[in-house]
């Protein structure tokens, strides 16, 4: 690649327009990152059938062409999110939030913090694909009601969901936390929902990212360890084993020697966990080096999660409820999963 291309790709990448951080710059004389209407007249053919399709289709499983999959392939670097191509100016740095130097002892050993500012795409890379965010909406936006998004946004798309799953055959996960649409209203104090389905909503750092609600967005994060970190070593049930492998899991992310935990009866572990000489009710465990109940013994690694351990995670709208407080929609945008 040769210097004026680099350099032209630097300026693309300050001149600015998309994302957070606010002004609209001068526009893109180089086309480097702005898909051009000539771009999108060359795009192949068999990608924008998927497109029109899936904005058409109701169907809960994409439909998918009668085409390899290779040729369909139209963002040959769709793992460069659109992020990378925010329009810094010189002033603003998002891209710390992912690339970064690595910590000793931690997983991350991608060792890009170079990525800051290197700007290296490579060569397809180069064009920001992400055409949907070039959209401009201000029409389409104009021709909503307050109402009627109100509404819109008040619509439960999830509880449907399961059933319209399995009347698809399905393979995947199928969404088993029942009432999750309702937010926190589907879960005990505690954070556990009170359907049964062991899934416990947490709270996190904010960090930066799309979701704030400044961008019209919010969501939330559940987890769920595997059977034998909620039984003990008999198969039976036990809150009291789930809580304290729970709150051991939670130490070990974070790198701390002992932490606070939900209240959890020692006799039932048959472990002195809070070290305090005796078995009681304790809030606070010192012993993070290993599991409890049928997981005992299972391998436990500095800032890793066991094996089997799901996520769920939805975004929102940003809804007001009765008392004007801000919350999270009925309606979701999306419901992500993921199983280690
Ligand atoms: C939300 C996370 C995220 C943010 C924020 C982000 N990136 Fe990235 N970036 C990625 C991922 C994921 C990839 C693809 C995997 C990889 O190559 O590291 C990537 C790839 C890249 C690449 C291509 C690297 C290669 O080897 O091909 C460059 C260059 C890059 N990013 C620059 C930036 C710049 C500059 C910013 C800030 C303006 C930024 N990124 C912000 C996640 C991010």
């Amino acid at each position: 690649m040769n210097l004026l291309r680099i350099i032209a790709a630097l300026l693309a990448g300050l001149s600015g327009k998309f994302l957070a951080h606010g002004a609209v710059g001068e526009g893109d004389p180089h086309g480097l990152d702005e898909p051009s209407p000539e771009s999108l007249e060359a795009s192949p053919l068999p990608y924008r059938e998927i497109i029109s399709w899936l904005r058409s289709s109701g169907a809960v499983i994409p439909p998918s062409p009668e085409v390899h999959s290779v040729t369909t392939l139209y963002n040959r670097e769709a793992i460069v999110p659109p992020q990378c191509y925010t329009k810094t100016q010189a002033f603003s740095n998002p891209c710390y939030v992912c690339h970064q130097a690595p910590v000793a002892g931690r997983e991350n050993v991608m060792n890009d913090m170079d990525l800051q500012e290197a700007y290296s795409f490579s060569e397809p890379g180069m064009r920001n694909h992400w055409e949907n965010l070039f959209e401009d909406r201000t029409g389409r936006i104009a021709g909503i009601s307050d109402a009627g998004i109100l509404d819109y946004i008040s619509q439960d798309n999830y509880s449907e969901l399961p059933g319209r799953l399995k009347a698809a055959n399905f393979h995947g996960w199928i969404p088993d936390l029942r009432n999750l649409q309702l937010a926190a209203a589907a879960f005990n104090e505690e954070g556990f929902a009170t359907d049964g389905s062991q899934w416990l909503a947490f709270s996190y750092k904010p960090f930066p990212s799309t979701f704030w609600p400044t961008n019209g967005s919010t969501d939330d994060v559940m987890i769920r360890l595997p059977e034998r970190f909620r039984t003990d070593g008999s198969g039976r049930e036990s809150a009291d084993i789930y809580k304290a492998n729970l709150a051991i899991l939670e130490a070990n992310i974070k790198g701390l020697e002992k932490i606070g935990c939900l209240p959890v009866d020692e006799a039932a572990l048959g472990r002195d966990l809070d070290g305090d000489g005796r078995m009681g009710i304790i809030r606070r465990i010192a012993d993070v080096r290993s599991y409890v109940g049928a997981a005992k013994g299972e391998f436990l690694g500095r800032h890793l999660y066991p094996a089997g351990t799901e996520f769920l995670h939805t975004v929102r709208y940003v809804a007001i409820s009765d008392s004007g407080e801000i919350v999270p929609s009925v309606r979701m945008k999306e419901v992500r999963y993921m199983r280690k």
